[in-house]
């Protein structure tokens, strides 16, 4: 949604902020901004653009000071403007806040506050709330948080500094993530680890409703009614150069190259003795997973495509009835659920409004919930009863990838678990299915080391508008998510279907101008007709370009463009698979000279409903 960083330490606070905005502008780049203290006075500078753009407009290293708050903006409430842009301030200068999340009742706390007198400069939901607590300001920026925080209805991730008090940084969270970072003599506020990585491992999750009161030398978290609360500190296995662009142009470049990195890491001690062990990462055990009759696999965008396969899997391997659903309906239609459905979420970010809103649904209706998440320590991780993580590593660029087939791999982990519990598959087939799993990621090196001219293939994208990619069985929510890469990243218009729906509808679109991919690799059951979906596109003057299995010469014959990937089982091609429709993404957005780490009108993370 939009990110926050707050420094306090001894260091210049507006250098440390600008640097992890530049971590942090997934979140958010259509403005941003930073306050810092210097001699019990507020300093702010803001504006519109990315921050590339609005670094050649201001020069954050002349603002000084060793206290600050910043924030980078992902516009919900009012437009894209200066005024509009966090930091937000009192009318006395003397209270500066930025904020992620919305506040609900911001207009009857507007009005209210306007009547006492307070001037509104922006059109945002956020200005009310630094109103709020000046007008609750007795000497203590603490206690006039708090107290304005009892009026506010809404969710929020604050930073909150005082001129009159340059010794604190005040954060509050409620719905939105926001993590406290421990330094040596300093220490931080952010909305996610990147951020803050370069300067400490080791940081404090606030839960909702929980405020942090920051001096240079300590951190003291409270609760609502300002009582402390002792909590964990975490240490962040994250390396801090994997949030770094290590050589390449693009962070969605180098996130595609770094999956078979990501994937090993994923396996990486969940394969025992020619077994999958994942007992101690579940709360379920064996006779409890046995028991479950039925699975609801709910996620959003890129993750609800994963959600897809990972029904092909379990249905076709473990044999489990699986229903997937989009997170965000799934609260709204009264779903059936019981103590023997698993309820499985799928998160990069772990912080998903719609997803963890699912969560809740599931659990109130006793529902056990498995989540597999990326983010360690965030939200979704913790609501779920269990967690299976996704070792992707951060993922900046905003078109998920890395997180997609990492999440794939976990699918099948956990099909093949299931399968060795329930008796759905021998002892020997779940052998070699691992072995063949094994390989993999060697497979999508080879893959992505040698040239397949998948980037002169994305030429043909330059002067189209509308593109299809063509699926079926497991490669339809590939042929979806596709779709999606080429929609997020190039602002070309693109639908992914099964195969076989295309003669119920969209043929009629096609003509010398639609590309098509066929995603046609060897399986026992659809390829050959998969085949004729080819023959249709054709006899209509579509351009194919046809993802195959290595050695399958017929389809040369047919297609206009093939990319073929190595051969191995038909449900870990299409792990495969995906990866050349994400360089195919990421070609046709650079050939465009557009930006694919940061596309407009999206955000990383979809922090509100
Ligand atoms: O963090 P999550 O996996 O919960 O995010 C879900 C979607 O918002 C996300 O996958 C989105 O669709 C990406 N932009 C896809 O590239």
């Amino acid at each position: 949604m939009c990110g926050i960083i707050g420094y306090i330490g001894s260091r210049k606070a507006a250098n440390i902020l600008w640097d992890g905005l530049k971590r942090l502008e997934y979140r958010g780049y259509d403005s941003a901004g930073i306050c810092t203290i210097n001699n019990n006075h507020i300093l702010i500078e803001k504006d519109v653009g990315k921050l590339e753009e609005i670094q050649n407009k201001i020069n954050f290293n002349s603002m000084n000071g060793n206290v600050g708050i910043s924030h980078c903006r992902w516009a919900t409430h009012g437009k894209v403007t200066k005024e509009n842009a966090h930091p937000h301030c009192d009318n006395n200068n003397k209270i500066s806040i930025v904020h992620n999340g919305i506040i609900e009742n911001f207009q009857e706390l507007k009005e209210r506050l306007i009547k006492k007198g307070h001037k509104f400069k922006s059109m945002t939901d956020t200005e009310v709330v630094v109103h709020l607590i000046a007008d609750n300001y007795n000497g203590s920026i603490e206690e006039a948080t708090r107290k304005a925080l009892k009026q506010i209805d809404g969710s929020y991730a604050l930073g909150i500094v005082c001129a009159n008090e340059p010794d604190k940084l005040i954060a509050a969270r409620n719905e939105s993530p926001l993590i406290v970072g421990l330094g040596e003599g300093e220490n931080f506020i952010a909305s996610d680890v990147p951020a803050i990585l370069k300067h400490t491992n080791k940081v404090i999750y606030l839960d909702n409703n929980e405020m942090a009161v920051l001096t240079k030398d300590n951190v003291t978290i409270k609760n609502n009614n300002g009582e402390i609360i002792h909590k964990k500190i975490a240490e962040i296995d994250w390396d801090s150069e994997l949030a770094e662009k290590a050589g390449y142009r693009h962070f969605m470049l180098k996130e595609i190259h770094e999956q078979p990195r990501a994937i090993t890491e994923t396996l990486n001690g969940r394969i025992e003795n020619g077994n999958i062990n994942l007992a101690n990462e579940l709360n379920l055990n064996e006779g409890e997973l046995k028991r479950i009759n039925r699975i609801i696999i709910v996620a959003c965008g890129t993750s609800w495509h994963a959600a897809l396969a990972g029904e092909f899997m379990l249905e076709e391997l473990a044999k489990i009835p699986v229903e997937v659903e989009y997170a965000s309906e799934f609260r709204y239609r009264n779903p059936i659920v019981n103590e023997d459905t698993l309820v499985i979420a799928i998160s990069q970010s772990g912080e998903t409004a719609d997803t963890l809103a699912a969560i809740r649904e599931a659990k109130k209706k006793n529902a056990n919930v498995l989540s597999i998440v990326n983010a360690k320590g965030s939200s979704i991780s913790r609501e779920a009863d269990s967690v299976l993580y996704t070792y992707a590593g951060p993922e900046i660029g905003v078109a998920s990838t890395k997180a997609f087939t990492t999440q794939l791999i976990v699918l099948y982990l956990f099909t093949l678990y299931m399968s060795n519990i329930r008796n759905s598959l021998n002892k020997e087939t779940i052998r070699d299915l691992i072995g063949k799993l094994r390989k993999l990621p060697l497979e999508m090196e080879t893959l992505l080391t040698e040239d397949k001219g998948i980037k002169k293939i994305a030429d043909i994208y330059k002067d189209k508008n509308n593109a299809l990619f063509l699926g079926r069985g497991i490669n339809f929510p590939i042929a979806l998510e596709g779709a999606l890469k080429l929609k997020e990243v190039s602002y070309i218009h693109a639908e992914g279907y099964p195969a076989a729906e295309m003669k119920h509808g969209p043929i009629a679109l096609i003509d010398k101008n639609m590309p098509v991919v066929v995603l046609a690799t060897k399986d026992v059951y659809t390829y050959k007709k998969v085949l004729g979906n080819i023959q249709e596109v054709k006899a209509r003057g579509g351009i194919v370009i046809a993802i195959a299995t290595e050695g399958d010469e017929e389809i040369r014959k047919i297609a206009d463009y093939v990319f073929y990937i190595p051969r191995t089982l038909y449900i870990l091609s299409s792990i495969l698979s995906v990866v050349p429709l994400q360089l195919l993404a990421y070609y046709a957005a650079t050939d465009r000279n557009l930006d694919p780490d940061k596309p407009r009108n999206l955000s990383k993370s979809v922090t509100v409903e």
